[in-house]
């Protein structure tokens, strides 16, 4: 028991040393248990630094690069990526209702780069025509949906930008792979795909229809 008075006592008077009255202003060198931690290598914003030979630390931008956020062209006018608007989420702003119609100038150029962005992303498991007949099938995935169903159909466009953008159930999102204006024309190109199966002879031009018989 005295022992361990004694240390306990040592110990009390060594942590105090230590850690204790730390505020103190001192001219001399502080003790650094991880230098690393105070002094690394960086560049500071704005100031001086020999890295570079131009001695800046901030370089002006490289000819060519783009901004991380550039406005989006909508029919309705410019928007940012990260205002609450139905380009971006999908959603009615301020509420969680679907957006009725796709909110892009769509035009024959976006529909061509709907039709590839679709090819590249989605044909391997729903198929070139939208039926869930992709390559995938092949190797086990069953269960990969019909994009003629009624239901995906009558879905609303904000419905179909939000399931390419975060999946749904067994599919995972695009959004990492897809930018927002490529996601939307793959919407359109959709669209076509399944007024295709739904058209009928009627939808044809008169002119045009004894093309289709031959
Ligand atoms: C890796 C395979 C795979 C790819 C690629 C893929 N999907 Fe899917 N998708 C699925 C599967 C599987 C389901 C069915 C999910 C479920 O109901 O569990 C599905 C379901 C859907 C649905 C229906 C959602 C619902 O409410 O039932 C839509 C719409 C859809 N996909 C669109 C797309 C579009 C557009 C692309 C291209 C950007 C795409 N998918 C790419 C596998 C894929």
């Amino acid at each position: 028991m005295r022992y361990f008075l004694l240390i306990f006592g040592l110990a009390v008077v060594l942590v105090a040393a230590i850690a204790g009255k730390r505020g103190d202003m001192t001219r001399r060198t502080p003790i650094e248990v991880f230098p690393d931690m105070d002094r690394q290598l960086k560049l500071r914003p704005i100031e001086p630094n020999g890295f570079f030979e131009n001695g800046r630390s901030s370089q002006p931008h490289i000819a060519g690069t783009i901004a991380r956020s550039t406005a989006i062209r909508t029919a309705a006018g410019a928007v940012m990526p990260y205002e609450d608007s139905p380009v971006n989420t999908g959603y009615r702003a301020g509420t969680t209702n679907f957006v009725e119609l796709n909110p892009m100038v769509i035009s024959a150029e976006s529909m061509k780069r709907g039709q590839q962005r679709y090819t590249i992303n989605c044909s391997p498991c729903h198929g070139q025509l939208g039926d869930g007949n992709g390559i995938t099938k092949k190797y086990g995935m069953a269960v990969v949906a019909n994009l003629h169903d009624k239901r995906i159909v009558q879905m609303p466009d904000g419905e179909l930008f939000h399931v390419i953008s975060q999946g749904r159930n067994l599919m995972q999102g695009y959004a990492a792979q897809v930018d927002v204006e490529d996601r939307w024309a793959i919407v359109s190109y959709l669209r076509a795909l399944q007024l295709a199966r739904l058209g009928s002879v009627d939808d044809v031009p008169e002119a045009q229809r004894a093309a289709l018989t031959k």
